[in-house]
């Protein structure tokens, strides 16, 4: 199975745990694209509460009703990919820079769920650099501050501002995207807390202890991980 074979069926899988009724959180990406697309051919009567405007644009496309975050209470399951998922379902998350309202949505959510293909699965996150939300104001003055960080958490390196052709990728939200490039975290939770209290970054990648399950698509079909 190709790359893209394994997120179809890792997406066909999840959308079979959405039952009629559910509120449900719509991931970002090339493999929450396949749930959506799933979800939307069972036709079930269920709200989404899409991650991105990507999703939303996708979403309506196919006909799924969608619901603002503010409006819904605690979701009933979300489903989305990641970019790197390691024991205890550790993940990085941001490649498609959605992180930011990925994990709000993820945060009012009752069950996560992740799906990805086989090759995001790895003994240790690090090797995806690690997407970091930063606001505009004083972006290069936070980026050195994000660099004096990391070192203490032992990480020698330089976030990297994120571009697309020649201009800094915007997030929903209008904030920009720095790329660290770890190489290994050995302590996700103390980068986390490190991140978490920087002023000037909004968020950052690192998904610890949200994801209830992870759905993976491999050659033998799709495994099911828990942390
Ligand atoms: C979006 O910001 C990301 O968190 C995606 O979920 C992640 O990058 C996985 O993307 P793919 O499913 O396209 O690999």
């Amino acid at each position: 199975m190709t790359a893209d074979e394994q997120k179809r069926a890792a997406g066909e899988a999840a959308a079979e745990l959405v039952e009629p009724g559910m509120t449900v959180g719509l991931g970002t990406g090339s493999t929450a694209a396949w749930f959506v697309k799933a979800l939307a051919a069972r036709n079930l009567p269920v709200r989404g509460v899409p991650t991105s405007e990507a999703t939303a644009t996708l979403a309506r496309s196919l006909g799924i009703e969608l619901i603002d975050l503010n409006d819904t209470g605690t979701l009933d399951l979300t489903v989305d990919g990641a970019d790197e998922i390691a024991p205890g379902l550790a993940l990085i998350k941001g490649g498609g820079a959605a992180l930011l309202r990925e994990k709000l949505v993820w945060a009012g959510s009752y069950r996560c769920v992740v799906i990805a293909d086989a090759g995001k699965v790895l003994p240790r996150l690090g090797r995806f650099p690690l997407p970091i939300e930063v606001v505009a104001f004083g972006h290069k003055s936070t980026a050195a501050r994000i660099t004096a960080l990391a070192w203490t958490t032992g990480i020698i390196a330089d976030p990297v501002l994120r571009t697309s052709n020649g201009a800094p990728v915007r997030t929903d939200g209008g904030n920009l995207i720095y790329d660290l490039p770890c190489g290994a975290i050995e302590d996700p939770a103390a980068l986390a807390a490190a991140l978490n209290d920087l002023t000037g970054v909004v968020d950052h990648g690192l998904f610890l202890g949200l994801a209830e399950r992870a759905l993976i698509g491999t050659d033998r079909g799709v495994v099911t991980l828990y942390p």
